[in-house]
């Protein structure tokens, strides 16, 4: 396995990889912005031949953020998430990042096994959003 940043010609193999994963793909559109700020934050998991897991960071210079990790359900339980994280970890450290977020949903039991797995803990915050476009 190895992790590397992400590349547009990965875009197709990634966004199956959220479906996979019943993960909500992010638009070519959402990407484009996105990697003009942190693109060394959005990584992809590969084998020899296809991406098997891919995990997006993003750093606003005061906490960070993780977003969309999703890995393929063939290649579950090898790993490959964990090692997402670590190197994306490496990452938010290199840019002086003190601190990282991440929202699970509340039934995704795997999901928050895995953070807690990984020192990631529960916070009381309720999450309140608004469209602005
Ligand atoms: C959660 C997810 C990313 C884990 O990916 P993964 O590559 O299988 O995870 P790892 O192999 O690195 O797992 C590391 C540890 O986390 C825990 N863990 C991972 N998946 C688990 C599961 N389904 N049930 C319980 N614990 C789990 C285990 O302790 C595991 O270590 P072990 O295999 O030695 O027991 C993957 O299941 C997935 O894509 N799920 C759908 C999307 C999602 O829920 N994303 C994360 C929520 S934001």
């Amino acid at each position: 396995m190895r992790i590397r940043q992400f590349d547009w010609p990965d875009y197709e193999a990634v966004t199956a990889v959220w479906a996979a994963a019943a993960r909500e793909i992010v638009p070519r559109a959402e990407l484009e912005a996105k990697l003009t700020r942190d693109p060394e934050l959005f990584l992809v998991a590969l084998d020899e031949t296809a991406v098997t897991g891919v995990v997006m960071g993003t750093y606003d210079g005061r906490r960070g953020w993780i977003l969309r990790l999703a890995v393929h359900p063939g290649h579950r339980r090898q790993g490959i998430a964990s090692e997402l994280v670590a190197e994306l970890e490496r990452r938010f450290k290199a840019l002086g990042c003190p601190r990282v977020n991440l929202l699970v949903m509340p039934d995704n039991t795997a999901g928050l096994r895995f953070w807690q797995e990984l020192g990631y803990l529960p916070m009381p915050d309720v999450l309140c959003t608004k469209p602005l476009l």
